[in-house]
C-alpha cells in the first residue's frame, strides 16, 4: 500500500494519473499538491476527490507546508509532475520556469529529504519519482537515432533547460544522500483534460468553433505521442519495479508529423458528423456540420523560434526490464480524445471564458491547509 503526494495532479498528466492509480490501487491514498496556476483545474478532479485522495492549493516552493503534509499523512511516495510545461510560455517569460522547475523541485527534494532521512519517517520504504520530458534531449534530424536514455543532454528552450536542471537535481539527491528516486523521460502525450493551449485540443476546439487550425512552419516536424493513460501505465511499472536511481525513457513508438496529425483529426471529425447528425447542431460553426471537410481550415503560422525538428524515443529500457509496451494505438487514442472533447464542452467551455479558475485565498498556514484537505 502507498500513501502518495502527487504534485501538480490538477494539471493533464497528473490528473490522468491520479484517476488511473486510485481505480487500480483501491487501498492507497494520494494527497494533491498543485498552486492551481492557469494550467490547474479543480475540475479535472471533479468525481475523485474525497476520502482517498485530497487536493491541497499550495505552491510545490513551500517547503515547510509539503514538510508538514509529509508528516500529518504519513506520505512514503511523491510522483512529481508540477512543472510550468508549455514551452511556447517558455520562450516568452521564463523566470517562471525557473521558479517552478528548478526551485520548485529542490524545494520538494529537500522536504522529502528531511522527512524521510533524517526525521526516519520512511527511511528504507520511500520512493520521489521525477515526471520529466524527452525534450531534454534535444533534436533530431530524421537519419538519427531515437534518443536513449545515454544520449546527452541539449535542452534547447528555456522550458527543456528548467526541466534538465530538475532532471540533474533529482539524480544528485540519489547519488549524494542516498534517496530513493527513478525519472521518467515522456514523449509528447494526449487524451482527456488537456489544455487547450496545445496542439491537439487546439485543433479539436478550433474546428469546433469553424476557426483557423494553425500549424507553426511546414507543419514538418516530428513528435512521438503516446495516449496518457500509457504515461501512467509506465509511471506505475517504475514505481513497482523501477530499479531505483535509475532512469527509463517512456514513448508511444509512434512518430507522426505535425501536419498529418491535424489532417487525422479533420478527417475523424468529418466522419463523426456524418455518422451522428445531433453534432451538426450542437456544434454548428464546425464546417463538417455544413457538410464542407475540416481540413479547409488548415493555415500555415510563423515557425517557433529554436523549434526543435523531430523527437523520437527509443523504449528497449522499460521495454525489457519491465515489460512496458503502449496499449492503445494512435487511431484509437485520438477517437478517444475528440470523443471526450465532444462530450465535455462544459469543461473547455469553462477554460475559454476564464471561469474555471478559482481565485485562490491566502493560503500561508498549515491549519489552513489541513482544513481545505476535508473539503
Ligand atoms: N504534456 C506532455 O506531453 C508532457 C510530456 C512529457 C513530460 N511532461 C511533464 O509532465 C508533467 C505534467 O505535464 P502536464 O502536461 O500535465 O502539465 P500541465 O501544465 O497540464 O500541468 C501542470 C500542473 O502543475 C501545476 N503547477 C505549476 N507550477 C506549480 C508549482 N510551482 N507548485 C505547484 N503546482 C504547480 C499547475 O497548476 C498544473 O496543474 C510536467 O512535469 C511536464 O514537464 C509533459
Amino acid at each position: 500500500m502507498r500513501r502518495m503526494l502527487v504534485t501538480g495532479a490538477a494539471g493533464f498528466i497528473g490528473a490522468n494519473f491520479v484517476r488511473y492509480w486510485l481505480d487500480k490501487h483501491p487501498e492507497d491514498v494520494i494527497v494533491v499538491v498543485d498552486a492551481l496556476t492557469y494550467a490547474g483545474n479543480r475540475a479535472n478532479l471533479e468525481g475523485v476527490l474525497g476520502q482517498r485522495c485530497s487536493l491541497v492549493a499550495c505552491d510545490i516552493n513551500e517547503t515547510e507546508t509539503i514538510k508538514s503534509l509529509l508528516r500529518e499523512h504519513k506520505l512514503d511516495t511523491i510522483v512529481h509532475f508540477a512543472a510550468e510545461s508549455h514551452v511556447d510560455r517558455s520562450i516568452e517569460g521564463p523566470d517562471v520556469f525557473i521558479e517552478a522547475n528548478i526551485l520548485g523541485t529542490h524545494s520538494l527534494l529537500k522536504a522529502a529529504r528531511q522527512v524521510w532521512q533524517s526525521e526516519g519517517q520512511a527511511a528504507d520504504n520511500h520512493h520521489f519519482h521525477h515526471v520529466s520530458t524527452d525534450e531534454v534531449y534535444g533534436t533530431l534530424t530524421m537519419e538519427e537515432p531515437a534518443f536513449s536514455e545515454d544520449t546527452p543532454y541539449a535542452p534547447n528552450s528555456p522550458y527543456s533547460a528548467s526541466k534538465a536542471s530538475s532532471d540533474f537535481l533529482v539524480r544528485s539527491y540519489h547519488h549524494t544522500y542516498g534517496m530513493n528516486v527513478t525519472t521518467s523521460n515522456c514523449s509528447n502525450n494526449y487524451g482527456p483534460y488537456h489544455f487547450p493551449e496545445k496542439l491537439i485540443p487546439l485543433i479539436i476546439i478550433n474546428l469546433l468553433h469553424g476557426k483557423s487550425l494553425p500549424i507553426y512552419g511546414d507543419g514538418k516536424n516530428i513528435r512521438d505521442w503516446l495516449y496518457v493513460e500509457d504515461h501512467a501505465r509506465g509511471i506505475e511499472l517504475i514505481l513497482d519495479k523501477g530499479r531505483i536511481g535509475e532512469t527509463y525513457n517512456i514513448g508511444g513508438v509512434n512518430e507522426w508529423a505535425n501536419i498529418d496529425i491535424v489532417k487525422l483529426i479533420c478527417r475523424l471529425m468529418d466522419e463523426r458528423f456524418t455518422d451522428d447528425p445531433t453534432l451538426g447542431k450542437r456544434f454548428s460553426q464546425c464546417p463538417a456540420a455544413t457538410g464542407i471537410p475540416c481540413d479547409s481550415l488548415i493555415t500555415f503560422v510563423t515557425d517557433r523560434a529554436g523549434h526543435d525538428f523531430r523527437y523520437a524515443i527509443d523504449t528497449t529500457r522499460i521495454r525489457e526490464e519491465l515489460g512496458y509496451t503502449p496499449s492503445i494505438t494512435f487511431e484509437n487514442g485520438i477517437r478517444n480524445t475528440l470523443d471526450w472533447y465532444l462530450s465535455n464542452p462544459a469543461w473547455w467551455q469553462a477554460i475559454l471564458d476564464g471561469s474555471y479558475r478559482v481565485r485562490p485565498e491566502s493560503r500561508r498556514t498549515v491549519e489552513r491547509l489541513m482544513e481545505r484537505l476535508t473539503d
